[in-house]
């Protein structure tokens, strides 16, 4: 999604502009630019494609200043282009502009501008911007006032950044919704939409609150709620891994990730109970053994963590659980039901709906909310009652897998937790959960290593000209199954259904043909796995190819497939963890054959930042 920039110094602001950018990548991008103010002009260079095009151009052209904005585009109003990327301008070029995020009421204003004889150049959102601050300096002297002015005008979520001419030494930063920090350095500011641009440099942070704006000036940073009125706001200490993650050895981050997995289990476990402790003493009274019921919220891949992790608090802890689609859940009646708590999953802390629909929780009811994120000062860890970090480490690669896994043994950990407050399981029982995730991540370490060469070199060549992919499950199964077809969509660009099983005779059956692949998870309990068995022989007699990842002993079901995968057994609840690897590293070596932008897929971004 976008990212923008900025900095205020004695430096050259493009060293820092380029530098900020390049440590935002992940985030996805298509267009890049810059703004800098020199001699009292505004100097625009922007490129379309990576960071690297940006540069050249910016070496050939120049682009110095004390002051500028930058920004990496992923489009959504309008196309890829040099033309449409950011910073955007008025129509005299005295003012810069860069965006992060949508403005709603965009066509109505550039209708309105139009109408008083402004021409736009983009086809962009972000431009009217620019042109209405250019026409509010026409009726404010005051920057406060014509920022107050502006808001007023611009629906939507947006973070943006601007320069203007007459004001050639200040930069104004505002945010409604989209995220934005700014670093107090020594005798510089910067500013970004996310701490990673400049936590090299700086660790007092403001993180500019929702609905303010900023006006900064060397050395000064004055912010403002958008009715003008000052904000004192002291920066806070910010304690930030900057190192920037590497291959290594590995082809892709995402190969790097996959076998990250079983360290970031380990990792987060081992942390949580100092965690807790730390939770625990947050001034919000809340108490686990009172839990009636948990809504979980997330988008993706952190939506199918909350389908396998609800059954562990129904089934470990007694607690009523529902799962909800973050983007579905903002439209929804709320009740404010007492001993009810609402638990977002996301990565990157940042996802916009996901971040949309913690405020309409805290907008309609008074109760707790939890955030499992593995960016620990992320918007939403930040925003939540109580957090709780996974341990994975950075996660460069736009698809999850090491998060995915954490976070589900974060809350294998957290359910386990609320039975032995309610004293449902006893001491020994809670002891032996961390045993457990070691084991079950062993076990996917072990199946990745197992069947690795297999996938490589003459399972995966076996399947990239299929039509389309089925993957089948029932239970836990079922929900890997969806992660399974959403990593296929995305990574392979390989259409691909999830069916729960017995659903098969509803309808999917009829898909079935000749040498299609179907991939089945089974499941240690027998009547599901008995169950499964039958599924199984359905598909094969009308011609499907079956890949089926199975338990230790399930030899039936293992004559019964074209090919197999033995996992060794596994708590129950945490086949998931088990089964996952073998999964993510086939669709890993179908996307790698097809020939796709395996670390970045086409269209997606790591952090997504728009609704
Ligand atoms: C898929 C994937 C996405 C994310 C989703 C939510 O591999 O990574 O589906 O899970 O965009 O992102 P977060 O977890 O950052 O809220």
């Amino acid at each position: 999604m976008c990212s923008v920039v900025g900095y205020l110094g004695s430096k050259d602001a493009s060293l820092f502009l380029l530098e900020g950018l390049s440590r935002l990548e992940y985030r996805g991008y298509d267009s890049a630019g810059i703004a800098c103010m020199s001699d009292n002009e505004l100097k625009i260079v922007k490129e379309r494609g990576y960071l690297s095009a940006l540069e050249h151009c910016v070496y050939r052209q120049g682009c110095m200043g004390n002051v500028g904005i930058g920004h990496t585009r992923w489009a959504t109003h309008g196309k890829a282009t040099q033309n449409n990327a950011h910073p955007h301008t008025d129509c005299n070029n005295k003012v810069a502009v860069v965006h992060n995020g949508i403005i709603e009421n965009s066509s109505q204003l550039i209708g309105q501008l139009k109408n008083d004889d402004h021409t736009f150049s983009s086809q962009t959102d972000t431009e009217v911007i620019a042109h209405l601050i250019a026409t509010l300096q026409n009726k404010h002297n005051d920057l406060n006032d014509l920022v107050v002015d502006l808001v007023a005008q611009l629906d939507g979520a947006y973070a943006f950044l601007a320069l203007l001419k007459d004001y050639s030494e200040t930069m104004i930063a505002v945010r409604n919704q989209s995220p934005l920090c700014i670093g107090i350095g020594d005798d510089e500011i910067f500013v970004a939409s996310d701490v990673l641009a400049f936590a090299h440099y700086t660790k007092n942070v403001i993180f500019l609150p929702d609905q303010t704006f900023a006006l900064l000036v060397k050395n000064t940073v004055k912010v403002f709620s958008f009715d003008g009125q000052a904000i004192m706001i002291e920066p806070q200490e910010v304690m930030v891994d900057h190192q920037i993650a590497q291959k290594d050895s590995y082809q892709h981050f995402m190969l790097k990730e996959l076998y990250e997995q079983p360290q970031a289990i380990i990792n987060t476990i081992k942390s949580l109970p100092a965690q807790f402790e730390e939770q625990n003493k947050k001034q919000i009274s809340y108490d686990l053994t009172q839990i009636e019921q948990i809504h979980f919220i997330a988008c993706g891949t952190s939506r199918h963590t909350c389908l396998i992790v609800q059954h562990f608090f129904s089934f470990i802890a007694n607690i009523k659980t529902t799962v909800h689609l973050s983007s579905e859940f903002v439209h929804e009646q709320l009740f404010d039901t007492p001993n009810t708590w609402y638990i977002f999953v996301s990565q990157s802390g940042e996802t916009a709906d996901t971040l949309h629909a913690l405020r309409h929780v805290k907008k309609e009811t008074t109760a707790c909310t939890m955030a499992i994120v593995n960016v620990a000062f992320s918007t939403l860890a930040r925003e939540v009652d109580l957090v709780l970090c996974t341990k994975a480490g950075p996660e460069v690669a736009v698809a999850s897998t090491k998060t995915f896994t954490a976070s589900i043994a974060l809350l294998y950990w957290l359910a386990n937790k609320c039975a032995h407050k309610k004293e449902l399981i006893n001491n020994n029982e809670f002891d032996n959960v961390a045993n457990q995730l070691t084991h079950a991540s062993n076990v996917l370490q072990q199946s990745l290593d197992n069947y690795r060469d297999t996938i490589t070199f003459s399972l995966a060549s076996k399947l990239i000209d299929a039509p389309y992919y089925i993957f089948l499950g029932r239970q836990q199964g079922h929900t890997l199954a969806k992660e399974a077809a959403l990593k296929a969509q995305e990574l392979a660009y390989m259409p691909a259904l999830a069916v729960a099983a017995g659903e098969l005779k509803h309808g999917p059956l009829a898909l079935i043909e000749d040498g299609l692949p179907v991939i089945i998870f089974s499941s240690q309990n027998a009547e599901v796995y008995k169950k499964i068995i039958s599924n199984v022989q359905e598909v094969k007699a009308r011609g499907a190819y079956v890949l089926a990842i199975i338990f230790t002993g399930q030899d039936e079901l293992a004559t019964l497939a074209d090919k197999s995968f033995v996992i060794a057994s596994v708590t129950p609840l945490l086949e998931p963890i088990a089964m996952v690897s073998v999964m993510q590293y086939l669709v890993y070596c179908i996307a790698q054959q097809r020939g796709c932008a395996i670390d970045k897929p086409r269209n997606l971004a790591k952090s997504v930042t728009v609704e």
